[in-house]
């Protein structure tokens, strides 16, 4: 398939561009968009067909419900079986943002979309891209993040042609995403609010609007065998070709952990990597060292950490070493999707 690929005005877009593209998804095809977290893969989320047209792009199974893009508030009645209360108080406060809410499904969601689940994941994203697209393609665009499946999510338009070129209908290439990792998800069908992704929206921030509101357990404890609400977090996605390790502690003892280990990674052949400070990264021995930001800079952080993976593996890179942050707000997000990259590898020293 000969794939389009378009730049785009990230504050302006072209609408005939635009047009183009949601001519593409009513037509049932499958085009990629820049969102505020990462760049989707998006289809027509009210089609069963365009639903299996991106597991497959994806190469992703299908028991993975997928997120369900609006670009207005009035047209999630259509999508859900009615908004609880609590639902309303959220959008008001984080929609357009970096927040997905779990609510019942109406009919007009296929099952396809839904990986067969009778709720719907809704999202309302303020990158004025995205929100000129899903109005162009008539409202309710399916998307996952529109990389392959285990690979980490793309946050720059030149991650999206090197996973999806030949494979989908047409790319929308705009800025890098500027928070870099996906969204908040909030399950609201259970008793109480149950956080079951964390994100830029932190759970403190959610507890402004609903006190009550919980982490899926299953996130909360590495060790544990239960089952993640989100059927999506039990796949090991993100996960760099190397062998991923998150080192936890006070700054020098993990400097001087991970030199050692570099050292004799190095002399048994391999070939070593730093994800770290910036301002640290002159202290360590390793064959590519990558900085996060300023130290204690989460959002900086946030926003590169795909990348700096995805370079690790550009690098051939086989034994990564990771400073671990030190958790609460931002860190949480940033520490889960590092610790499902490693596989639950960490050391704390
Ligand atoms: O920021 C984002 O959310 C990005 C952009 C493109 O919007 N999208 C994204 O989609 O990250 P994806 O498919 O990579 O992740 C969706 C997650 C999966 O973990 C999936 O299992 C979960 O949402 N999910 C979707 N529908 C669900 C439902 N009805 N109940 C529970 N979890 C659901
Ligand atoms: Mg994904």
């Amino acid at each position: 398939m000969d794939t389009i690929i378009a730049g785009i005005d990230p504050e302006h877009p072209d609408p005939e561009i635009i047009n183009r593209a949601g001519d593409i998804i009513r037509s049932g095809g499958l085009v990629a968009f820049p969102t505020e977290t990462v760049y989707g893969l998006g289809g027509d989320a009210l089609s069963a067909a365009s639903a299996a047209a991106i597991y497959s792009a994806k190469g992703r199974p299908s028991d993975n419900p997928l997120i369900v893009h609006i670009s207005d508030l009035d047209s999630i009645k259509r999508i859900v079986r009615g908004m609880p209360d609590a639902a309303y108080r959220l959008a008001e406060r984080f929609w357009p943002g970096p927040l997905t809410m779990i609510l019942e499904k109406s009919d007009e969601v296929p099952s396809a979309t839904t990986g067969g689940l009778d709720t719907v994941a809704v999202r309302f994203p303020s990158d004025p891209v995205a929100q000129a697209f899903i109005q162009a393609a008539g409202g309710y665009v399916a998307a996952p993040s529109a990389n392959l499946s285990g690979k980490p999510s793309p946050t720059s338009s030149k991650y999206v042609i090197q996973d999806m070129d030949g494979r989908i209908d047409m790319i929308l290439c705009g800025d890098d995403s500027r928070i870099g990792l996906e969204s908040t998800i909030v399950d609201l069908t259970e008793e109480r609010p149950v956080i079951l992704r964390p994100g830029y929206v932190t759970l403190d921030m959610i507890r402004e609007v609903l006190p009550d509101t919980v982490v899926d357990s299953a996130l909360i404890r590495d060790d544990s065998d239960l089952r993640p609400k989100a059927p999506g977090m039990k796949y090991r996605h993100y996960a760099p070709q190397g062998e991923l390790v998150v080192v936890k502690g006070a700054p020098d003892r993990v400097i001087s952990y991970i030199s050692e280990k570099t050292a004799e990674d190095s002399s048994s052949g391999h070939r070593t990597g730093v994800i770290a400070p910036d301002s640290d990264l002159a202290r360590y021995m390793a064959d590519v060292k990558l900085g996060t930001g300023d130290a204690g800079d989460s959002e900086a952080c946030a926003h590169r950490l795909f990348d700096l993976l995805r370079r690790m593996d550009d690098e051939s890179v086989d034994r990564i070493y990771a400073v671990g942050l030190a958790g609460g707000g931002l860190d949480d997000a940033i520490m889960n999707r590092l610790l499902k990259a490693a596989g639950h590898h960490i050391v704390n020293v």
